[in-house]
């Protein structure tokens, strides 16, 4: 297991984000945390408590009222393009990340964006392809990918860029159990490769069990941040459903339980 150590520099530092929006949603208020180099991070918290608007800061897509998001120690808005290189993102509704009519076009799509050669293009489309267990598909059209195979290739789609954290919004959602079994055993496989992984989802039954650390979210602020075992018993106060009864069980027992893998 993995916790991020105080005294290696943080890969992305969330400093004192605030965010309002028009009509008087405050939607992040003063949200702070570090992210470590390899860290599997899971971000949870009940519907609106600021998760996606969360996700959208670090790569700045959304600009914060107020603090800043570092990437290496650097301010994103420094460098963006190359923060958005490096930081890839799977969003909510990932077949609206879908841009080409093949599956290979898709994948290739942000490597051209980025002027890469069609050499390198394609040996990065067929890996990342490989990767996520689609390649047999890559000349099909992407209308025609059951939702599972979707998410797989927004998946494709980022690790075509090379990104070094991987950020995924609600990954499991609208999928069969086998299609949950897929997309978790794919970020289990880009962790082990060395990616840093965050993962929001309120379905922590799924995946608690694989993550090094446990954020929830609350109206838009952190109100626990730590490894799973020590904070899972918050959950329920928060909205988050867990597999088992926390007066009488105790909760690594619980833990042990919250991952569709097994
Ligand atoms: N572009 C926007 N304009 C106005 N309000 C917004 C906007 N985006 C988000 N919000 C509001 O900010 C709050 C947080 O939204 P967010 O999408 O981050 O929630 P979430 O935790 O991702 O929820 P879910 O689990 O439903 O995906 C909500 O009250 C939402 O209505
Ligand atoms: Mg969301």
């Amino acid at each position: 297991m993995h916790f991020f150590n105080q005294k290696t520099m943080a890969l992305l530092e969330v400093v004192h984000l605030s965010k309002s929006f028009p009509g008087g949603t405050e939607a992040l208020k003063d949200v702070s945390f570090l992210v470590g180099e390899g860290e599997f991070l899971v971000i949870s918290g009940k519907n609106g408590s600021g998760k996606s608007v969360l996700m959208r800061h670090l790569n700045g897509l959304y600009k914060p009222d107020e603090g800043k998001v570092l990437y290496r120690g650097t301010p994103i808005f420094k460098d963006i393009l190359m923060v958005r290189q490096k930081i890839g993102m799977v969003f909510q509704n990932s077949s609206s990340q879908i841009v080409s009519q093949t599956v290979g076009k898709d994948v290739a799509f942000g490597p051209e964006n980025l002027h890469i050669n069609a050499v390198e293009q394609n040996k990065r489309t067929n890996k990342a392809l490989e990767d996520v267990g689609l390649l047999d598909k890559i000349d099909h059209n992407t209308r025609t990918l059951s939702g599972g195979e979707k998410r797989r290739l927004a998946i494709a789609g980022i690790l075509a860029m090379n990104p070094e954290i991987i950020i995924l919004d609600e990954p499991f959602s609208n999928l069969d159990f086998p299609g949950v079994q897929q997309v978790l055993r794919q970020i289990l496989f880009l962790h082990k490769k060395g990616h840093t992984i965050i993962c929001i989802t309120h379905e922590l039954d799924k995946v608690l069990y694989h993550a090094d650390r446990l954020i929830l979210m609350d109206k838009g602020s952190i109100v626990c941040d730590n490894i799973p075992g020590k904070i899972l018993i918050k959950a329920p106060q928060y909205g988050i459903r867990i597999p088992g009864n926390i007066e009488k069980e105790p909760p690594l027992l619980i833990l042990e339980r919250m991952s569709w893998l097994k």
